[in-house]
C-alpha cells in the first residue's frame, strides 16, 4: 500500500540509482533497447564493464534502424554482445543457464491497450518478465526497471503485484533523470510521440530477491 501511494503521489522516491556502480558488479543484461542508446550510454560512462554487456532489442536485426545499427557497432567495438529479437518474458530460453548480475529495462512498452485476459498488456508483460528475469540472476543480482511515474502507468503496470507475483521484495523507486545518460535517445515501441517529451517524471525500481 505505501508503495503504491509513493509512486501515485510522487513522493517518497529516493534519489538516483547508481547505474554507472551496478552494471560494473558482473554481467549486465539489457532488454528492450529499442535503439541501444541506452547501454551505449552505459558502455562510454564505464568503458571497462562493457565487456559484460548482453544488449538486446525486441526487433529482428531486419528492423533495426541506421541509428541502431550504429550503435550495435559502437557496443561491439567496446566488446559488448549484442542480440536482435530477444524477449523479455523468455530468458530461459534466449539465455539458458547464463545468469546476470544485472537485468535493466527502461521503459518496457507493448504499444497495445487491449486487455489480455482483462489486464492492460503491459501489467502481462511486467509480470512476465519479472518472473523470467528472477530464474536469471545470480546471488544477490538485481532487475531494474525505469518506467514514467504517472498514475496511469502504476495502474497499467501494477509493479508491487509483479514484484510479489515472480517472488521479489519489496522493491524501491528511486528517480531517473535521462539527462545523466549522455546519448540516451528514448525510442519509442511506435514511432509517436516520445514518453521523454511528453512526461516529467521518471522512477527506476529496483527489484532484488529476498
Ligand atoms: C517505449 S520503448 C523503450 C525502448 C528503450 N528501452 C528506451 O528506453 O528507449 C519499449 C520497448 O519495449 C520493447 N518490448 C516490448 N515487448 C517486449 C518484450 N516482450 N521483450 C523485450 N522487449 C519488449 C519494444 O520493442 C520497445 O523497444
Amino acid at each position: 500500500m505505501r508503495l503504491i501511494k509513493q509512486l501515485l503521489t510522487h513522493k517518497g522516491k529516493i534519489g538516483a540509482f547508481d547505474l554507472v556502480q551496478t552494471v560494473s558488479q558482473g554481467r549486465t543484461l539489457f532488454l528492450g533497447d529499442g535503439n541501444l542508446s541506452f547501454s551505449r550510454a552505459l558502455a562510454k560512462l564505464k568503458p571497462s564493464a562493457a565487456r559484460d554487456f548482453t544488449a538486446t532489442t525486441f526487433e529482428p536485426a531486419v528492423r533495426l534502424s541506421p541509428r541502431t545499427l550504429q550503435n550495435a557497432s559502437q557496443l561491439a567495438r567496446m566488446s559488448a554482445k549484442v542480440l536482435n529479437g530477444i524477449d523479455a518474458t523468455r530468458l530461459q530460453a534466449h539465455f539458458g543457464t547464463t545468469k546476470f548480475h544485472a537485468i535493466i529495462f527502461n521503459f518496457p512498452n507493448v504499444a497495445s491497450r487491449t486487455p489480455i485476459y482483462g489486464h492492460n498488456p503491459n501489467h502481462i508483460l511486467a509480470h512476465k518478465f519479472l518472473r523470467s528475469a528472477a530464474g536469471q540472476l545470480v546471488h544477490g543480482g538485481l532487475v531494474v526497471m525505469t518506467a514514467v511515474d504517472s498514475t496511469f502507468y502504476a495502474g497499467a503496470f501494477g509493479l508491487p503485484a509483479a514484484a510479489r507475483f515472480a517472488g521479489f521484495g519489496e522493491p524501491e523507486i528511486h528517480e531517473f533523470k535521462p539527462s545523466r545518460f549522455p546519448g540516451y535517445i528514448h525510442a519509442n515501441t511506435l514511432d509517436g510521440r516520445s514518453a521523454l517529451t511528453k512526461y516529467r517524471s521518471f522512477g527506476t525500481w529496483v527489484f532484488r530477491l529476498p
